[in-house]
């Protein structure tokens, strides 16, 4: 058992989670999840099959079943976990994470979160309509909540991953 706490990414799609997650699990010799494709394997099915069957509040209940196991299965030592990024919709997740000592919100403008998912085929919110309108739309509504979940927010625009994952290690 250790002390150091989990290391939690938030923020939007493009926004870098899983990369940055992974280059902190290498750096600090942890253990990386992404609540993505946690869903996807209890659910032996992908993302854009359970929006589909269950309809978006389906995925958010598999999301946050997927958000406590982890943090339950993996209580005695620290990970590094990138979530998907509309974890913070329901209250119960944001309550989850408020308790999480080091949440980090990696912010992404929608110009950037655009060009980052432009190739994107797996994300059933993007499948639809506006891409840029739905990013806006998205960040509207989530940056406050990521703001109030997260104890360190990093800049992603200008940055490298390497320097993304530097800052997060700087600020930790
Ligand atoms: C979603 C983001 C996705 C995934 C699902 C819904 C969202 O994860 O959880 O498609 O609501 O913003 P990423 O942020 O890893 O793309």
């Amino acid at each position: 058992m250790t002390n150091a706490p989990n290391i939690i990414l938030v923020g939007p799609m493009g926004a870098g989670k899983t990369t940055i997650g992974r280059l902190l699990s290498q750096s600090l010799e942890r253990e990386f999840y992404d609540s993505d494709r946690v869903i996807e394997e209890n659910a032996g099915a992908d993302i854009p099959w359970i929006f589909e069957k269950e309809g978006e509040d389906g995925f958010r209940k598999r999301e946050t079943q997927a958000l406590q196991g982890m943090l339950e299965e993996h209580a005695q030592t620290p990970i590094v976990l990138a979530t998907g990024g509309g974890i913070v919709m329901r209250e119960e997740n944001r309550q989850i994470l408020g308790e999480q000592p080091l949440v980090v919100y990696l912010y992404a403008s929608v110009a950037q979160q655009l060009q980052r998912t432009a190739k994107s085929n797996h994300r059933p919110l993007l499948q639809t309509g506006n891409p840029r309108e739905t990013l806006q739309r998205l960040f509207d509504t989530r940056d406050p909540l990521y703001r109030q979940v997260a104890s360190v927010i990093v800049e992603t625009d200008s940055r490298h991953p390497k320097n993304v994952a530097k800052k997060v290690l700087d600020a930790i």
